[in-house]
């Protein structure tokens, strides 16, 4: 097995969390950095990460989340917030995103049409746009629950909770939301076995 079929394996949805076992700072890092080095639509990056490490807010969390113990036991907390109005098409953000490229200007004129293009029909209804961002967030995520799992860390994405409460316990900026929740830490219990579809039927060639 390749250190990644292996990660992949060692993955789980991790229910029961040592609340005695802190991941290292520098493996935590590790982790905040495969996220930031994720891709994302445009390369707008559009996910603001919050680890909360605050007891008091765990625990107003969790009371959000379903009560799920994860909240409140692992050993570090991401929650994953999007800016949906920087991202939105003409900001001076998208343009400067656009920039950092180096490209020519009329370029860079270029690409801001293309986004426009695409983002209008997203952009003009807040639900979509909150939909967009967040599957970057996704996709940050699994690269550091994977990564996570090459260092041994376990980890559980976290969707079982209510949105709005969470927006208001972390007293969220104007226009930023929260797209999905991660706890990473160390497992009590061993793994459940990993339940899935066969190949043949998810899979299609035509
Ligand atoms: C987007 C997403 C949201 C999830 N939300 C929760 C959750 O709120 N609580 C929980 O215990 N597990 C949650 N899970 C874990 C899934 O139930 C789990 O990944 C799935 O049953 C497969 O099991 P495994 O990950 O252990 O292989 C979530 C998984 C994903 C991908």
């Amino acid at each position: 097995m390749s250190e990644f079929t292996e990660a992949m394996a060692f993955r789980h949805a991790c229910k029961k969390f040592d609340i005695e076992k802190q991941i290292p700072q520098e493996e935590f890092d590790a982790l905040l950095e495969v996220a930031r080095m994720s891709p994302s639509s445009f390369g707008m990056e559009p996910w603001r990460l919050i680890v909360v490490r605050k007891p008091a807010l765990r625990k107003a969390l969790k009371s959000a989340c379903w009560n799920q113990n994860q909240i409140t036991e692992c050993s570090e907390l991401v929650v994953f917030t999007t800016d949906n109005d920087t991202v939105r098409s003409g900001t001076p953000y998208v343009r400067k995103m656009f920039e950092r490229r180096g490209l020519p200007q009329d370029a860079v004129d270029t690409y801001m049409g293309v986004y426009k293009n695409y983002l209008e029909p997203i952009e003009c209804d807040e639900v979509l746009l909150e939909n967009w961002t967040a599957k970057q967030c996704y996709i940050a995520m699994s690269n550091m629950m994977t990564y996570a799992a090459t260092l041994k860390i376990d980890s559980c994405p976290i969707e079982g909770f209510d949105k709005e409460s969470v927006e208001a316990i972390l007293d969220l900026e104007y226009g930023h939301s929260v797209a999905v929740i991660c706890a990473f830490g160390y497992r009590v219990n061993p793994q459940s076995e990993q339940k899935r579809l066969e190949l043949k039927q998810i899979v299609q060639y035509r």
